[in-house]
């Protein structure tokens, strides 16, 4: 599977990001505290549902706002995908879709 789109809206550090992958190598820059390894956690928690980092998901929320939200695009052999996740505060559950896409 290759991510394609990455989208973060209130995602730790990130108020509102969104990063298209080139189609090789991809390489992180920045400077320290900048959001490179919240980045990778990102997609991480895209593919797996949960963070490697924190047990608890509030702890991938903005401070101060009440939710935060992962969108990637995805392609695989068998076509497009659109992953979305979401994380409230008020809300236990994390909630996950998976869209066949065509764009
Ligand atoms: N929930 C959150 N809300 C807002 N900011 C957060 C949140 N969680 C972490 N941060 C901030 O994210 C920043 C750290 O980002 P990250 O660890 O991704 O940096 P980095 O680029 O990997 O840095 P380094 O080069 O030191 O590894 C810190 O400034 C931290 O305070
Ligand atoms: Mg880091």
């Amino acid at each position: 599977m290759f991510l394609t789109h990455l989208s973060l809206k209130n995602y730790r550090n990130y108020e509102s990001e969104t990063i298209e992958f080139a189609n090789n190598v991809n390489i992180i820059l920045g400077e320290n505290a900048q959001g490179k390894t919240n980045m990778m956690e990102a997609i991480y928690v895209l593919a797996m549902a949960k963070s490697h980092r924190t047990t608890n998901d509030k702890d991938l929320i903005r401070w101060d706002e009440d939710y935060a939200k992962i969108e990637g695009k995805a392609m695989k052999k068998m076509g497009r995908y659109r992953l979305n996740l979401l994380f409230q505060k008020k809300e236990k559950k994390r909630n996950a879709t998976i869209l066949n896409s065509s764009d």
